[in-house]
């Protein structure tokens, strides 16, 4: 098992000023941060990205929405960090989701579900370098605290 998820959080979660309560959480469950920015994915982003989910039905509405606005992308690390991650977040769809979850507490609608986590740690490496070069990437050596 890798140590190593991607996560964004979604533009109605960012439109709806849960970027640090999100942060937060994914903190206190014990992961770290490795690389974390904001930005605004373009449309074709945003497609290359879920490139995975092209012929399903939501694909237009789900790029169009994911580029609707910022973002935040972030690498988090944990030990066995796909599986862990997604119990702290919580079913896609948050009507599903568990109590506590980040879906549960943030969520509006299976699209705007809050947060995206990654589904396997190969997803993880190419998700992380869609977003972040390997020298943005930081490990705990680059943490000094003096
Ligand atoms: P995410 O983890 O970002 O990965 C793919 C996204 O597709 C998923 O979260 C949902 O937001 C979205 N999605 C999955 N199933 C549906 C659906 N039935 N209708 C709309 N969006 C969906």
């Amino acid at each position: 098992m890798g140590n190593i998820t991607f996560t964004m959080i979604k533009p109605c979660a960012v439109r709806n000023g849960h970027i640090g309560a999100i942060l937060d959480h994914v903190s206190k469950a014990g992961f770290r941060i490795k690389a974390v920015k904001m930005m605004r994915m373009s449309k074709k982003e945003a497609e290359a990205f879920y490139a995975v989910h092209k012929e399903r039905p939501f694909y237009g509405e789900l790029t169009e929405f994911m580029s609707s606005g910022p973002i935040v992308a972030a690498v988090l690390e944990k030990d066995n960090a796909v599986l862990a991650y997604r119990e702290t977040i919580g079913a896609t769809n948050p009507a599903n989701a568990a109590e506590g979850t980040v879906r549960k507490l943030y969520a509006e609608s299976i699209q705007a579900n809050a947060v995206h986590g990654s589904d396997s740690d190969e997803n993880a490496a190419i998700e992380a370098a869609f977003f972040f070069s390997q020298k943005d990437i930081f490990s705990k050596e680059g943490e000094i605290c003096v």
